[in-house]
């Protein structure tokens, strides 16, 4: 067998051994760069099997060259004679400079290829835009040509290319969502761009990649990939504001969101559009997480979320209000009733799928920790 088939043979082990832990170990799971959801991902994927596929290959042929050296220095072992003295080997040096020289070379010609191809200037014309604002630490997702804002899930149709136009609100924070393009880095004052083609219907995680702040581990995101028809009924959906029924607790917890505050700083379709210092909650019924991620969305959670913001989330940016647990449970009880009209976002990615992903992405919250109650 030649070095070279053996070579092959490693990488198909290699790449065997990963798919196997990602089956069994449920963490690798979370964003991962090795199972790649678009071109995009896997042109990044490819530099880095050649990085691998090349550090092997030389890791090889120093191992060989030492092990020969050693073989052959115990055989011919002799303990009193002195060694031949060398100066140097010309043929020699100029051939382990050159050759890791070439194999740089190589590489820079490919990363940059990769580069030019994965930048956000060389995103297709017909290109779905959003606008991405980071801030401390949550996303907000601007759809200019749909008319829909929404945060921290990222909605978009497969097949069709999207590009992200990344802005900072506040520190420097980076994009990643590992299955979908690389990281980007949001700088304050600066436009970046990157884009991805999501290839199949689902939902994806994405995480903060710049040291933000005291939550910049909790600053996460969902990407949520619809089928062309799923995705039109959803920019429609998005476009109207929630019906809430006019159940008493409801009715309450809509009362407290406007006296408490809420409404200064989150937008709600119908109530007030204008006030976006934090996350639009026109739909946030609908949505899989709370908390940029972190939470899976539900009413415990919810609550919790509400009356313990910055136990759940260190750093974060809203105040706590100091709601007792009614009126937590009705605030919740009527965010939960702020959803899509006609469209079920949990059926259109599979509820058996968001139980399973939530169960692996989302934190954990603690009764203890929050107060115990
Ligand atoms: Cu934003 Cu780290």
């Amino acid at each position: 067998m030649t070095r070279g088939l053996k070579l092959v043979g490693l990488l198909v082990w290699l790449s065997t051994m990963i798919s196997y832990a990602q089956e069994q170990l449920p963490f690798l799971n979370q964003p991962n760069v090795l199972n790649g959801a678009s071109p995009n991902a896997r042109e990044v994927e490819g530099l880095f099997w050649w990085v691998i596929g090349l550090s092997v290959l030389v890791l090889l042929v120093v191992v060989a060259f030492l092990g020969a050296a050693i073989v052959r220095g115990i055989q011919e072992r002799n303990l009193t004679d002195e060694p031949p003295q060398i100066h140097g080997n010309l043929a020699l040096e100029v051939t382990w400079t050159a050759v890791p020289l070439l194999i740089l070379a190589f590489l820079l010609v490919l990363t940059v290829g990769s580069i030019y191809r994965l930048s956000g200037f060389a995103a297709p014309e017909e290109a779905l835009e959003v606008n991405v604002w980071g801030q401390q630490f949550w996303w907000e997702f601007q759809y200019p040509e749909n008319g829909v804002v929404t945060a921290n899930e990222l909605v978009v149709p497969v097949g069709r290319p999207v590009k992200l136009n990344l802005r900072s609100r506040d520190v420097m924070h980076s994009f990643w969502m590992p299955q979908f393009a690389g990281k980007t880095d949001l700088v304050p004052g600066n436009n970046r761009a990157q884009w991805f083609t999501p290839e199949q219907e689902g939902l994806y995680y994405g995480q903060c990649a710049e040291l933000c702040g005291d939550s910049h581990a909790n600053m996460r995101l969902r990407i949520v990939a619809l089928a062309p028809e799923e995705y039109a009924q959803w920019v429609e959906a998005a476009n109207t504001p929630a019906q809430v029924s006019s159940e008493q607790l409801v009715q309450q917890g809509s009362q407290l969101f406007i006296s408490k505050g809420c409404v200064n700083c989150h937008a709600v379709q119908g109530v007030n559009v204008y006030n976006r210092v934090g996350p639009d909650l026109s739909h946030i019924g609908s949505r899989t997480s709370i908390g940029a991620g972190i939470l899976a969305n539900n009413h415990d959670n919810m609550v919790r979320w509400l009356r313990y913001t910055d136990v759940v989330k260190p750093g974060v940016r809203m105040p706590n209000l100091g709601l007792n647990q009614e009126e937590a449970e009705a605030i919740s009880t009527y965010l939960s009733e702020l959803t899509l009209p006609n469209v079920d976002i949990a059926a259109f990615i599979g509820e058996d799928k968001l139980q399973q992903t939530n169960e692996e992405n989302t934190i954990t919250l603690q009764a203890h920790v929050l107060g115990g109650n």
